[in-house]
């Protein structure tokens, strides 16, 4: 088991694997291998856009260390379980909007004393302010049409100075007709007037389709231009 640029995440030959924070157990069938006393789970790159936004040689620019986390689109939790092991001492704030999600969500969660689950909106951050405080990450994985709009919005209340983003651009949520190209140019130049600058951009074949990861830092000072 080899270590990577990222701090909690290995390699042994194409796999991606994270430390089990709760060895024995698997999130969702997820194979699990014992190195000495330590257990890994293989990270899927096909279930999770951050394994495969790093199989692409994606990296975040974290200024400092990771201490608290903001995860938009929870979902089941299949990104966020990494995600929990990755950093197992930053509280992992999960913004889930689908009631269905939320009840497996919340089932980790109580294994897992890491990830602080909000049954929310996305759209709405101001609900969830006061529950999450500043973060020094932003992810974001949902199927919006203002995707965008959405990270802006969590990035400017949320993210700590030195902090990053990381948004998993859906195109076809955002629209059918436009070719992937136009739509990440467009995406780059609403963020840019909304104060982040584009660090990377990683397309996210063949794991996902048309799906593209963005890296984000905020300049200084943001723009209140949108
Ligand atoms: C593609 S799935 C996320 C997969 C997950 N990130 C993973 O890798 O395991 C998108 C999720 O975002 C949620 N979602 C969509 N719009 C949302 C919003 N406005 N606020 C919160 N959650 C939202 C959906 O309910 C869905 O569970």
């Amino acid at each position: 088991m080899d270590p990577t640029n990222w701090p909690g995440v290995f390699r042994e030959g194409r796999d991606l694997y994270t430390r089990n924070l709760r060895p024995g157990e698997r999130v969702y069938g997820e194979d699990l291998r014992a190195v000495g006393d330590v257990e890994y789970r293989r990270w899927d790159p096909f279930r999770s856009k951050l394994a495969a936004f790093l199989l692409k040689g994606g990296t975040v620019p974290f200024e400092k260390e990771v201490g608290r986390v903001l995860y938009l689109g929870g979902a089941h939790g299949t990104t966020v379980s990494h995600v929990s092991d990755v950093w197992p001492t930053a509280p992992v704030f999960v913004v889930e909007k689908g009631p269905a999600s939320f009840a497996p969500l919340l089932a980790l969660a109580r294994r897992r004393e890491n990830i602080l689950p909000l049954l929310a909106d996305a759209q709405l951050p101001e609900r969830y302010a006061a529950d999450v405080g500043t973060v020094d990450f932003v992810y974001q994985d949902l199927a919006q049409r203002n995707q965008v709009a959405i990270f802006v919005e969590n990035a400017r209340l949320f993210l700590a100075p030195g902090g990053a983003g990381l948004l998993m651009l859906k195109v076809r949520s955002v629209t059918q007709r436009r070719p992937t190209s136009a739509v990440v140019r467009e995406a780059r130049t609403e963020l840019t007037r909304a104060g982040f600058s584009v660090r990377a951009e990683v397309p996210l074949e063949p794991f996902s389709k048309e799906h593209v990861a963005l890296v984000l830092r905020p300049t200084s000072p943001p723009s209140t231009d949108r």
